[in-house]
């Protein structure tokens, strides 16, 4: 063999290491608290991507600022597919509420695809004196500064909801942030709160065990798993509607065949009938397959920065 060859040899071959990928676990970085909506979605998915990739996924909660530190971390972490993103809404809402966002969601990442959508139930604690959405009404106006809303920050879309019912009311209601919906919804359980806008993904159990009362599912239609529920819309709110969506994305740079894995592997968890049971279970519904593509989540996105910003923007909500 001459020497030419034998040095083109050992060269490693073009995407060898995309090939090699995943070669140790990944983690999949949860913007919220462990228990609460977004880490179901994370962990069903997680379990099914890992038999898929070879390798563990493992699931990683950074909490803070709405969801805005994960997705800060996931920005700047080595676009190698070790360390990816899984988010909501919020990752289109953060640019109008956070004036010094340090990343931009369009073009600070890499994208994978969307999951699932779910959606939001209003929620009164048990004991609240109200047992229907114009009792709730009500009761808010009779009671001015009286009654707080629960949510797990600017960016959350229990805080979107909850921003959504103030104005769609015309009043304003006590903010009490959580790090996510799972504490609040804890808070909401033992009265401490009394108000709270949750994703079906943690709330049906406790709908159905009558541990809270609902006013309303958030939207335009009524949903499968609680067909005797009014929309919120249905109840007097005029156009309301809120439907939180689920991405998953890496950082910019990621290389295309290591993107093409991961999508492989979460379009594979979708088709999973574990999954699919799991997630229809708590009234969640995968995306059709060409919102599953890294470009359906891309355009997906786009959209609903350009939905939200203008509403959030005459709202008047922003972060310092
Ligand atoms: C939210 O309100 O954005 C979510 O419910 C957050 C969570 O997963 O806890």
């Amino acid at each position: 063999m001459g020497a030419a060859l034998a040095a083109l040899l050992a060269l490693p071959l073009p995407g060898a290491a995309a090939d090699a990928y995943p070669s140790r676990p990944i983690a999949m970085v949860v913007p919220f608290a462990a228990g609460g909506p977004t880490d179901v979605v994370a962990r069903t998915l997680a379990a099914s991507m890992s038999k898929t990739l070879g390798q563990s996924v493992v699931v990683e909660n950074r909490l803070g600022a709405g969801g805005t530190v994960s997705a800060a971390y996931v920005a700047k972490a080595a676009p190698d597919g070790y360390t990816i993103l899984i988010h909501h809404n919020g990752m289109a809402t953060a640019p109008a509420l956070y004036p010094r966002l340090p990343y931009h969601p369009l073009t600070d990442f890499s994208f994978v695809g969307q999951v699932a959508d779910v959606p939001m139930t209003l929620l009164g604690r048990h004991d609240l004196p109200a047992a229907n959405l114009a009792e709730l009404v009500r009761y808010i106006r009779q009671n001015p500064g009286k009654v707080n809303l629960a949510n797990a920050g600017l960016g959350a879309v229990s805080q979107l909801c909850g921003m959504l019912f103030q104005k769609a009311i015309g009043v304003e209601l006590t903010a009490i942030p959580y790090q996510g919906t799972a504490p609040a919804l804890t808070a909401l359980l033992g009265s401490q709160v009394d108000i709270l806008c949750d994703q079906t993904t943690q709330t049906l159990p406790h709908i159905k065990a009558s541990r809270v009362r609902l006013y309303g599912v958030t939207t335009t239609a009524r949903i499968q798993a609680l067909p005797d529920a009014p929309t919120l819309a249905e109840g007097g709110l005029k156009g309301f509607e809120v439907k939180v969506w689920h991405g998953i994305y890496a950082p910019k740079g990621t290389p295309p065949a290591v993107i093409a894995r991961l999508n492989g592997a979460l379009r594979a968890a979708l088709k999973d009938p574990a999954v699919a049971a799991r997630l229809a279970d708590l009234g969640a519904q995968i995306v059709p397959e060409d919102k599953q593509t890294p470009e359906g989540l891309r355009t997906w996105l786009q959209s609903e920065i350009e939905k939200w910003s203008p509403i959030i923007k005459a709202a008047g909500v922003k972060a310092d």
